[in-house]
């Protein structure tokens, strides 16, 4: 047994189990043996289970601390830049010069999709959610590549890692401008990665402010431990599935409105407030128990205090709109009352609801052209970092498929009856 020794109780018998140690953060009480003596723990919404092993990311929630690796966002999101930090977690270290340059150059000579994907992309609805077309993307870029690879090989999932880094800002523009009606573009390899999204996006060279606004929030996406999306590339990536598969199923969990979704429904939720006068009445709406309606971008299932990301933003927010002389925007008045109020309020203090990372960046989004229906793309863009990490660091493990358990309460063994015969 490796680890302090534990024991449960249950139906007049010992089982011995064992709690392993974190490096940092919350110990965990290993459960695996329970299967043995016939019982299973129940945990909907995996509240107090860990499902993996990682050295990647650590959040301690209570104090609001992020770190990649070791290193705090506040560092990375001001220092460093999205492939430095996809290099960091991609390796478990930060690149020398020379690293950082061929991995550059790897990630920049990927970019370039089949000509074939651009004719699914025209295929779709002009008016399709700009995330229902970068999942269809991202999942037909797999009928277009050589999916033969053996998972177990670590050079193999680096190649794929740093296809999958650099192709998703083409989809993501390619989604942005066909929303736009706009002829579809094509990466541009003399541009940085983060320039190149944008110009793609744009269809002109975007301004330094634009761009650095851009990496920050690229850089402050880019991982989040075992959130519901990761938490779903890395399920479906159990069962050996390819990992343009993988990457599409966990689009398609940051899709909703409680994960990724959130940032497209805080720019709704503003515009519906509408004014500061208005604001009491959401309050009041979202602590109805009785109304479905939540605050959006506030709460967080681990941080019970500011999350460090929304800080920054915050702070950048301010920043990004006064170089683009909109400091005074009634969108950034607005929110930031809210946030006064709703930090205010009993209810939200009492259950340690502060904003999260989605509260400010629809409003830098806005300002620098991109429509809020498409803000959750971006999320994803800055998010495929963490994804194909988190993949590639579940492969180094001997693969065991996620399989979870359930509790069945549903009827037991009857005979089956003939429709005639049937009530
Ligand atoms: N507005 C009003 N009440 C809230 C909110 C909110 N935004 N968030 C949580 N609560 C209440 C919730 O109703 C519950 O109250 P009670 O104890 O009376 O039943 C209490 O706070 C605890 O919340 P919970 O639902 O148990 O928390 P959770 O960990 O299951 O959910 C969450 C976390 C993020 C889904 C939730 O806070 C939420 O829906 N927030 C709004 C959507 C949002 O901003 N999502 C983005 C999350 S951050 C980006 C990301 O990682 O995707």
């Amino acid at each position: 047994m490796n680890g302090e020794a534990a024991s449960l109780r249950i139906r007049g018998s010992e089982i011995e189990l064992c709690v392993r140690a974190a490096t940092l953060g919350q110990d965990v009480l290993d459960v695996g043996k329970l299967v043995a003596s016939d019982v299973f723990t129940f945990d909907p919404g995996f509240v107090s289970t860990a499902a993996c092993t990682s050295a990647l990311t650590y959040i301690d929630g209570d104090a609001g601390i992020l770190l990649h690796r070791g290193y705090r966002i506040e560092d990375l999101a001001a220092e460093s830049n999205q492939l430095e930090v996809a290099y960091l977690l991609l390796t478990g270290e930060l690149p020398t010069a020379s690293e950082f340059e061929a991995f550059r150059h790897s990630v920049l000579a990927a970019q370039a999709v089949p000509a074939g994907l651009y004719d699914v992309c025209r295929a779709l609805p002009a008016d399709a959610h700009p995330m229902a077309v970068l999942n269809t993307l991202s999942a037909a870029l797999a009928a277009f590549e050589d999916l033969a690879m053996d998972m177990a090989d670590e050079t193999a999932r680096r190649e794929v890692a740093i296809k999958l880094i650099a192709k998703m800002p083409t989809l993501v523009a390619m989604a942005l401008r066909h929303q736009a009606g706009k002829p579809l573009t094509e990466p541009e390899p003399n541009l940085d990665y983060t320039a190149n999204f944008l110009a793609m996006v744009l269809g002109n060279t975007p301004d330094a402010v634009v761009v650095d606004a851009m990496e920050r929030i690229l850089v402050l996406h880019a991982d989040h431990e075992q959130n519901a999306s990761t938490s779903t590339v890395r399920l479906s990536g159990s069962t050996g599935t390819n990992p343009y598969a993988a990457v599409s199923a966990g689009i398609g969990a940051l899709w909703g409105p409680s994960h990724g979704g959130a940032n497209e429904a805080v720019l709704a939720m503003l515009e519906e407030v509408g004014d500061a006068e208005h604001i009491d009445a959401f309050l009041a709406r979202a602590q109805d128990p009785d109304d479905p309606f939540k605050l959006m971008g506030f709460g967080h299932r681990i941080y019970k205090n500011y999350d460090p990301r929304a800080a920054i933003l915050r702070a950048s927010c301010h920043e990004v709109l006064e170089s683009l002389g909109t400091v005074n925007s009634p969108l950034l008045r607005l929110a930031q009352a809210l946030e006064k109020r709703a930090l205010e309020d009993d209810y939200f203090v009492r259950r340690k609801l502060f904003p999260n990372v989605d509260f400010y960046s629809g409003i830098i989004l806005r300002a620098i052209g991109i429509p809020s229906s498409a803000f959750t793309t971006i999320f994803a863009l800055g998010r495929i970092v963490g994804w194909v990490a988190q993949w590639n660091e579940m492969h180094r493990e001997t693969l065991k498929i996620g399989r979870p358990r359930q509790l069945y309460l549903g009827p037991g063994p009857r005979a089956f009856v003939a429709m005639p015969d049937r009530a």
